[in-house]
């Protein structure tokens, strides 16, 4: 399983001193959220923020794009230094092309899913995503929101699918992931796990992470 902080509930003014924090736990992946202020109602961070963690951290860089068509912003993002970046289904109009730009900058795909969303409308690019599909388990836009739990069946279905087809796609999740919440997204079939305010929003972090990962070895009743 790979833990990947959220930064959106970090410290902004001391963003590094954070990432290290967070990267003694050795996490693997750092988890960025962008928005645009139109495709969900909030304005975060942009490609600036990428560069500039780029060479400060090994983590691989987990870009979660919430702007409404992406297409314009792929280049920034790319050159900045992302090692994932995910796209919302809802907000490509061609969605295939859009993977496809993405994979032959030699970043690694991901597509996202809102919480309405079913997982269905991705069948005829799941076999193009090689790393990341990521469902939402919080309308998204604000960190600290609580888990909407419908959405476990949603993972069950999607991880049916993958497997049933043999496919690369990992799920990951995003919203409202504690340790009370980790280990079913785990025993629906999720592998990589957001978690912003949960280990962001307590004072030790390296405890945070410690919980969520014993809360996965936890044996599943
Ligand atoms: C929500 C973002 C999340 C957010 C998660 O729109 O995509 O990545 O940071 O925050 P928590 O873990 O606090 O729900
Ligand atoms: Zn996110």
């Amino acid at each position: 399983m790979r833990i990947a902080p959220s930064i959106l509930s970090a410290d902004f003014a001391n963003l590094a001193r954070d990432v290290h924090e967070v990267e003694q736990s050795a996490i693997d992946l750092i988890h960025i959220d962008v928005m645009d202020g139109h495709f969900v109602p909030n304005i975060t961070m942009g490609a600036n923020v990428v560069k500039a963690l780029r060479p400060i951290t090994d983590a691989e860089l987990d870009v979660h794009l919430m702007v409404e068509e992406p297409d314009h912003l792929l280049p920034a993002f790319i050159e900045a230094g992302s090692n994932i970046i995910t796209v919302h289904a809802e907000a490509c109009t061609h969605l295939h092309r859009t993977i496809q730009t993405i994979k032959e900058a030699g970043v690694k795909a991901g597509v996202a899913l809102n919480p309405a969303t079913p997982v269905g409308l991705l069948k005829p690019v799941l076999a193009d995503l090689d790393d990341v599909l990521l469902i939402m388990t919080v309308n998204p836009g604000f960190g600290g929101q609580h888990f909407i739990h419908s959405m476990l069946d949603k993972i069950s279905e999607a991880n049916d699918l993958i497997t049933f087809r043999k496919l690369l796609a990992k799920i990951e999740v995003d919203g409202g992931i504690n340790a009370e919440t980790l280990p079913l997204c785990k025993k629906a079939g999720a592998e990589m796990f957001v978690a912003g305010s949960s280990i962001f929003g307590v004072p030790d972090r390296r405890q945070a992470i410690d919980a969520l990962r014993q809360s996965a070895a936890e044996p599943e009743s």
